[in-house]
């Protein structure tokens, strides 16, 4: 049995996407995450007792919060023989697109994980995560779930048996990640998409995720850079986020191997060569503090990606 009476867990931030691997491909980003600490309780069921960090207005009903529907869902599944209380202490902006709500919901489970008297794997953690996910965007996507679980570039396929496989990354590559400080709501950049794709963009956006995840696999930048077109979802978004058009052609312009909508946005990434990747940050900062948007920014190495884990416990 786990002596342990509290954990706490740091979950990364993610981008889903990747441009061309809508809800099913994502990149952790570990330089910014959520910590959640969970607790054992004698009073049964999940409770949340604080929530503090930049998080806004947060619901603290456990049905109702992305953590806590994922750990009502650990809770509910194993039915451990105490309860849990949580804390929840927000390191990533909401409505960024950098799956804020998939690193709480996966701190929770990761951190309760720890008190059991038999922990879970990872694909199962996943699947309570994947509950908490839903009760954010109204979906049960997996492309940021994934990632802050098992850190790096991650591919999911399927929803009810997941199964995760994390991708290589080409050395030289690093991401370029800037944060327009506006907020944008999953659902809403969600509800705007359309039901039906054309066939011919059906066709484009197979051939570039096979491309890309190849292109991965091979260390061949110029498969990665040929296929970094997302022809079905970037095209419908783009109006959402003032200055998209101006930034990724920035990024293109200086080098960038492509660059698109990290998430449902507001936030934009880049992939680069590791000796562009500062002048791509530049390049994809001006357009933006020209037209006085405030911005956060990060480059990461996808390689030494982690995923959640458990960073202190008593
Ligand atoms: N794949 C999801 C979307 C990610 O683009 O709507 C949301 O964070």
């Amino acid at each position: 049995m786990s002596a342990l009476r509290w954990a706490t867990a740091f979950a990364p931030a993610s981008s889903g996407n990747v441009a061309i691997g809508f809800d099913i491909l994502g990149f952790a980003v570990d330089a910014l995450g959520d910590r959640v600490t969970v607790s054992r309780s004698e009073r049964p069921g999940v409770t949340i007792s604080a929530v503090s960090g930049i998080a806004g207005e947060l619901p603290t009903d456990p049905a109702q919060n992305t953590a806590g529907r994922a750990l009502l869902a650990l809770y509910e599944a194993l039915a451990p023989e105490f309860g849990f209380e949580m804390r929840i202490e927000k390191g990533i902006p909401l409505g960024s697109g950098l799956g804020g709500s998939a690193a709480s919901a996966v701190g929770a489970v990761v951190a309760a994980n720890a008190l059991l008297k038999s922990p879970c794997e990872k694909p199962e953690l996943l699947k309570f995560a994947m509950q908490g996910e839903a009760v954010a965007s109204g979906s049960m996507h997996v492309d940021n779930i994934a990632p802050s679980l098992y850190g790096g570039l991650v591919l999911t396929v399927g929803i009810e048996q997941p199964r995760v496989k994390r991708i290589p990354v080409p050395s030289a590559i690093r991401a370029v990640i800037i944060h327009p400080h506006m907020f944008l709501a999953t659902r809403q950049a969600r509800a705007i998409l359309k039901r039906e794709v054309p066939l011919a963009d059906f066709v484009w956006q197979t051939a570039n995720l096979a491309g890309f995840i190849s292109g991965c696999y091979t260390d061949d930048l110029d498969m990665i850079r040929a296929s970094f077109e997302d022809v079905v979802i970037e095209p419908q978004r783009q109006a959402l986020i003032p200055g998209f058009a101006a930034v990724r052609a920035a990024a293109i312009g200086a080098g960038a191997l492509g660059c698109s909508i990290s998430g449902a946005g507001p936030t934009l990434f880049a992939w680069a060569l590791e000796t562009q990747a500062g002048e791509v940050l530049e390049a994809m900062r001006a357009p933006l503090l020209a037209a006085g948007t405030q911005v956060d920014e990060w480059i990461v190495d996808l390689r030494g990606s982690e995923g959640a884990r458990v960073v202190a416990s008593g």
